[in-house]
């Protein structure tokens, strides 16, 4: 019997299986279970995946227990610290880093694919005005597919590069019209001498034709520190290995379907506020709470097993130490904090939440922690954006790491359809 194996029993007929422990170069080993079904006539119960691997993968790290978070080997403190979300980006798709040469080169086709067909632009007038961004962005992005039928065949790594990049692009102006078409304000096209997260920006808030743009303390012009903040929580999205709405798009690519489709499918799953929905949801709890004076009564009640009132912004299924991701944010939280010279009531409810949720038992036996969404939650109503665009910001940044996923899936000799077995319990 070979050491690097595992040998199941089944006490009812005494037969044993061995199987093959596969070695990974970093994380726990994983047995290797897919033949289990063909020896034994059993499937493996595993309702929410808690237990098992997907896929093999090598583009994100996660250490769940150190707090450890890894793009193609690099750590997240640095990409967010060092580096722009375009490097993420180029980073992710290519597993390196860009030189000044081919950064710009990048950065150029990026700024120049922002642009929709014209064809396009007419589906938003469909929608109803109050219509949520998050529904308009994954219709007109399953409609992107229509003007791009060939990259449902590509297949070499030119036509993978030219689809991921389109969509990265066009991601940030789908997102800028969705939310303008539900205030019923013109669109701003995309303007190529701007950078990603400023062209993006502007295209939320620029009155057209004009420098003023739309915010709620009057027409300021787009700070350099909120861009930075913004480009900032694009990277610290950009990637999350297996998550919910990432194997969402795997599984749509496991049928064949067009790449954009599989995105639009990640934008759907990634709404819920089990998930990225939570930043949104953050905001509205923090607004629903109201005082700091009423924070303990709503921490009873995320502690009362017979409220399903939860904490939004606590607890991840893989971070059960601290989110490295909500580490950095804290630190920017507090930058802005001097920089914007922010002291809004909203504020000081979160930290009172903060406070006594760190120290309070229940959320300390059960490792929840604030997680990605807290924060973002509470930069982005700083950064003035509206509550609605929240988990749409999230899927820009998240659209490159769907996308890496997806090719990455696609290149997989051992890739098969996404098709889990059940228990049958009905008549
Ligand atoms: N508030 C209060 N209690 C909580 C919370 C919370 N936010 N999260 C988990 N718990 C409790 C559960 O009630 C459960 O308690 P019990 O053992 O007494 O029954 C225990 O902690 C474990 O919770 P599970 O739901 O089993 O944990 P799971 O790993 O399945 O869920 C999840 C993780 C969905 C993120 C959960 O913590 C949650 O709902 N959090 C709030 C929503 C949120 O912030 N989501 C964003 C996640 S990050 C992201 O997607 C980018």
């Amino acid at each position: 019997m070979s050491k690097q194996s595992f040998t199941l029993t089944n006490n009812q007929t005494k037969q044993s299986y061995e199987y093959p422990i596969l070695e990974g170069t970093r994380g726990p080993s994983v047995l290797d279970l897919r033949s289990f079904f063909k020896d034994s006539g059993l499937f493996t119960y595993d309702p929410g995946y808690t237990s098992t691997a997907s896929c093999t993968s090598t583009v994100t790290f996660i250490d769940g227990a150190k707090g450890e978070l890894r793009y193609r080997g690099v750590p997240i403190e640095t990409l967010a610290t060092e580096h722009s979300y375009m490097e993420t980006c180029y980073l992710l798709l290519t597993g390196e880093l860009p030189d000044k040469d081919t950064l710009q080169d990048f950065d150029l086709e990026i700024r120049h694919r922002a642009f929709l067909h014209e064809g396009l632009r007419h589906l938003f007038a469909a929608f109803p005005d109050n219509a949520h961004p998050m529904a308009t962005l994954s219709a007109a992005v399953t409609a992107l597919s229509t003007f791009y039928d060939d990259h449902k065949s590509c297949q070499d790594d030119a036509g993978y590069q030219e689809m991921a990049r389109r969509i990265i692009s066009k991601i940030p102006t789908i997102a800028a019209f969705s939310y303008r078409h539900s205030l019923g304000i013109p669109f701003i096209q995309p303007d190529i001498d701007l950078g990603f997260t400023k062209n993006f920006l502007t295209m939320m808030r620029a009155y057209p034709g004009g420098k003023m743009h739309l915010c709620a303390t009057g027409h300021e012009e787009i700070k350099e520190v909120e861009v930075r903040a913004l480009d900032t929580i694009f990277t610290l999205h950009a990637d999350h290995e297996q998550n919910a709405s990432t194997t969402v798009v795997r599984g749509v690519a496991s049928t064949g379907a067009h790449p954009y489709v599989a995105i639009s499918s990640g934008i759907s799953a990634l709404w819920g506020r089990a998930h990225g929905g939570a930043n949104e949801s953050v905001i509205a709890q923090l607004e629903l709470i109201g005082s700091v004076d009423k924070v303990e009564a709503f921490i009873e009640r995320a502690k009362d097993p017979d409220d399903d009132f939860r904490l939004m912004g606590f607890g991840h299924r893989v971070y059960k130490n601290f989110d490295p991701r909500a580490k950095i944010l804290k630190g920017l939280q507090d930058e802005l904090r001097v920089e914007l010279n922010l002291n809004t009531e909203l504020m000081a409810i979160a930290r009172k939440i903060e406070e006594i949720a760190l120290n309070d038992d229940y959320f300390i036996s059960r490792n929840l922690y604030p997680n990605i969404d807290f924060y973002t939650g509470i930069i982005l109503t700083a950064l003035q954006i509206p509550k609605s665009m929240f988990t749409p910001i999230f899927v820009i940044g998240r659209t490159v790491g769907w996308i890496t996923q997806w090719i990455e899936f696609k290149k997989d000799e051992t890739s098969k359809i996404a098709r889990p077995r059940q228990l049958y319990r009905g008549k």
